[in-house]
């Protein structure tokens, strides 16, 4: 799957927005990408897509978990302090993937092995000052319907603006 360049926080936002519409119950979204790339960006736009204020979205630096509560309840789990406390990970993880929720993960790679059979993972790079590439794929069954319907999103998004 081509990757999606973003040339703003709002391009940023309009992609995390339009992941958001297509999430449902026991979704879970994993984030690769280093420092400032724009992980927390994107989770701000699937709340908004999710009718959330996106502002409420922070990252949680000394906390790996944050809910906020809705109608589905989105979850927030930053791996960034996690080296070397795998029980932890597991932990979690467990508290924040279910059924009910919707679950975004930031440093997904500090999960490794623990992840879900089925994700959406999104690795979010710098190009430059304000580009970044987004390079989308799916996990499993669900994960690949989300990574389908998201790049169709964007096909027929680009379609209509221009
Ligand atoms: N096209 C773009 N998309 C997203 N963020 C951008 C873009 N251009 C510039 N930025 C800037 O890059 C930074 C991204 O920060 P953000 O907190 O989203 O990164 P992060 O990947 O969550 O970092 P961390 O690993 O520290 O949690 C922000 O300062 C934002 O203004
Ligand atoms: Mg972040």
């Amino acid at each position: 799957m081509d990757p999606m360049v973003t040339s703003s926080v709002e391009q940023t936002h309009a992609i995390g927005e339009q992941l958001g519409t297509l999430l449902r119950p026991g979704d879970v979204v994993a984030l690769h990408g280093e420092l400032g790339s724009g992980k927390t960006t994107l989770i701000q736009g699937i709340a908004r897509g999710l009718g959330r204020n996106p502002e409420t979205i922070k990252s949680p630096t000394f906390v790996l978990m944050r809910e906020y509560p809705g109608e589905v309840p989105l979850v927030h789990i930053d791996g960034y302090r996690l080296e070397g406390a795998p029980t932890i990970a597991a932990l979690d993880l467990e508290l924040g993937c279910s059924p009910y929720k919707i679950t975004v993960i930031e440093w997904a790679e500090r999960f490794a092995g623990l992840l879900p059979e089925a994700y959406l993972r999104i690795e979010v790079a710098h190009v430059s000052t304000h580009r970044r590439r987004l390079a989308i794929s799916g996990v499993g069954a669900r994960g690949q319907e989300l990574a389908t319907e998201l790049q169709t999103a964007a096909v027929s998004r680009r379609k209509t603006s221009v």
